[in-house]
């Protein structure tokens, strides 16, 4: 039976220390770090993370700004919106929610974020400090992995991991930062993807699977090893006839891991709040690195 990497708690934890740091700013006369968002149209699952983002920036003394734009805006009047956001000394970070409305260039918004303010860690340039192991944002959910791991004193030198996805914010960040310098880190990876042939093999050897694929169920049991560190990043909605019409579901089949698995993510309750905690975590670094 796995030991669960209880991402609620430790998410739970980080705010709490994020929140003590922020009443001591208050206190000294300062204000407090302000973080924005950008949410472009009507995608409900957008709405809904940019809400909870909201949600997190209030239980830790956050100021908040949600702008929202409609799918009409145009390419122009959006970098516009960043160029303030950007301008704006009281704002020490912002994100962009994606996915954008089809038409619109994702790199050349996210190329028009000053990179101190993106705390998402998108932009390029922060990319390229992260694999330059240089001080950097990391995207949220890896970031949110590499300290789960780190809390639970899961020791990642030398192990093998295989990392199932190389998606821009999960599979390769996380990729990267496992095969960093440190602990968590220093691990031997491998990167899995839709055009690896015979996946099982690969899993079947790792000591850590990190699975960011979106697709529900998709690690069984037979496919890893006894006592394997499994973490699952997986949060795809599924429509059922529950009073909220869907329920989350991860990359990992539960059932026939867990008994297997040495430690194991849950979903829900594991990557996700993880995710949303460094995000508070990055605002209050691009706070303090800045000092604006
Ligand atoms: N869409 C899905 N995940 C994310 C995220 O972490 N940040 C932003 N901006 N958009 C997302």
């Amino acid at each position: 039976m796995a030991q669960i990497l209880d991402g609620l708690k430790v998410s739970k934890d980080i705010k709490k220390e994020i929140k003590a740091e922020v009443e001591k700013i208050v206190a000294a006369g300062k204000r407090a770090p302000h973080l924005a968002a950008i949410l472009v149209g009507e995608n409900g699952a957008s709405k809904a993370y940019v809400n909870s983002k909201v949600k997190d920036c209030k239980e830790v003394g956050f100021g908040s700004t949600l702008l929202r734009l409609p799918d009409t805006i145009s390419e122009e009047e959006l970098l516009n919106e960043i160029k303030k956001l950007n301008d704006d000394a009281t704002l020490d970070g912002f994100i962009v929610q994606l996915p954008l409305p089809k038409g619109m260039n994702q790199e050349k918004i996210i190329n028009a974020i000053d990179p101190t303010k993106d705390v998402d860690g998108f932009h390029p340039e922060n990319f390229g400090r992260m694999a330059l192991e240089m001080e950097a944002f990391l995207p949220a959910t890896p970031y949110g992995i590499m300290t789960l791991l780190e809390r639970y004193e899961i020791d990642t030198r030398g192990k093998h991991c295989v990392v199932i996805g190389r998606s821009r914010i999960v599979g390769r960040p996380m990729s990267i930062l496992m095969s960093s310098k440190g602990n968590p880190g220093d691990a031997t990876v491998t990167v899995v993807h839709s055009h690896t042939p015979n996946i099982e093999e690969f899993t079947r050897a790792a000591d850590i699977i990190i699975v960011a694929l979106g697709a529900p169920k998709y690690l069984k049991g037979d496919m890893i090893k006894d006592g394997a560190v499994i973490v699952d990043v997986g949060i795809t909605r599924v429509e059922d006839d529950g009073e909220k019409g869907y329920h989350l579901e991860g990359d990992v089949d539960y059932e026939s891991c867990e008994p297997k698995a040495g430690w194991i993510t849950p979903v829900p309750g594991g990557v996700g709040p993880m995710t949303r905690a460094m995000l508070m975590k990055n605002t209050l670094l691009a706070y303090k690195r800045y000092n604006r």
